[in-house]
């Protein structure tokens, strides 16, 4: 185990009253797993993002890291193993910064010495899929799909042991997004990295993550091995997000690992 959440709540003042974002989440990730966490729009899987990278306090409850609890440990560069990458990418890229240095900047606050730091940069660009002819560029000069491969290159380059990942792909095409999850199973595999994978889109978590838990306004309703998802979700709310979400053929969903529901299914795949 390397995270370890316990009793965390998350209440947001607003203008309006309070937001209970969270409410007593206990979870736990291995070291070396893809956990995958999904929930309808609002169900606080941000709000869990920003609660473990410390972007957020939470209301209640502990986070405890390797252990130890985070909200105790300094700022100093010792909180480099757990890295962040947001849907939007323009929230962590600094317009004013080329490409060099947005993917340098961690490497430099980190002192991997000049050399050194320029083969990084441009191994960690081709890591993401991009080439050295990028380094120049600012943000606005790239498309979305190239930004946000940016924001996770910067990421990886201090070799986080958790990258949380929320919602990283949704600006991506799906030959890019499909070479995104390969490097995120490969860093798994290779360096035993463990993935916080936030996500809506559930047909890519049947080969692709490990464990899974389900967030229903702010509560965790199942959490499981990625094939009870499939195969035999055991919450009313996770066999719903299923079928609003999951390819609607039986053959390709059969194809794919997922779940067969209905009698005409079954035949409909038999006939296939
Ligand atoms: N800074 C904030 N101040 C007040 N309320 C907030 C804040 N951040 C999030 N919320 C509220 O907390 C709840 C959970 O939001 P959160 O962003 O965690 O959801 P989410 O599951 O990530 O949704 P999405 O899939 O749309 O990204 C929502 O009701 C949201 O409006
Ligand atoms: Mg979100």
């Amino acid at each position: 185990m390397v995270l370890k959440i316990e009793g965390i709540a998350k209440a947001y003042e607003t203008k309006q009253g309070v937001v209970q974002a969270l409410k007593d989440i206990n979870l736990v990730i291995n070291k070396g797993e893809i956990f995958a966490l999904i929930g309808e729009s609002g169900s606080g899987k941000s709000t869990m993002a920003e609660l473990i990278t410390r972007l957020q306090k939470p209301s209640a409850g502990s986070i405890y890291w390797e252990e130890q609890n985070i909200l105790s440990i300094g700022n100093n560069g010792t909180y480099r193993d757990i890295q962040v990458v947001f849907q939007n990418p323009d929230r962590s890229l600094n317009p004013k910064m080329k490409v060099q240095q947005l993917v340098e900047e961690p490497l430099l606050i980190h002192r991997v010495n000049g050399e050194e730091r320029k083969n990084k940069v441009i191994h960690l660009l081709n890591m993401v899929g991009l080439s050295e002819q990028y380094i120049d560029r600012f943000p606005s000069q790239l498309s979305g799909g190239q930004k946000q491969r940016i924001a996770i290159a910067r990421a990886l380059a201090l070799q986080p042991k958790l990258l949380i990942a929320d919602e990283i792909t949704s600006a991506l095409d799906p030959i890019t997004e499909r070479q995104i999850l390969n490097l995120l199973l490969e860093l798994k595999e290779k360096h035993q990295m463990s993935i916080l994978f936030i996500t809506h889109n559930l047909d890519i978590l049947a080969s692709f993550a490990d464990r899974f838990a389900v967030l229903q306004r702010g509560q965790l309703v199942e959490t499981g091995a990625i094939s009870q998802l499939f195969h035999q979700p055991k919450a009313l709310y996770t066999k719903k997000l299923l079928d609003a979400s999951l390819i609607k053929h039986p053959i390709l969903r059969e194809k794919r690992g997922l779940r067969i529901t209905t009698k005409k299914e079954k035949q409909e795949v038999n006939i296939g």
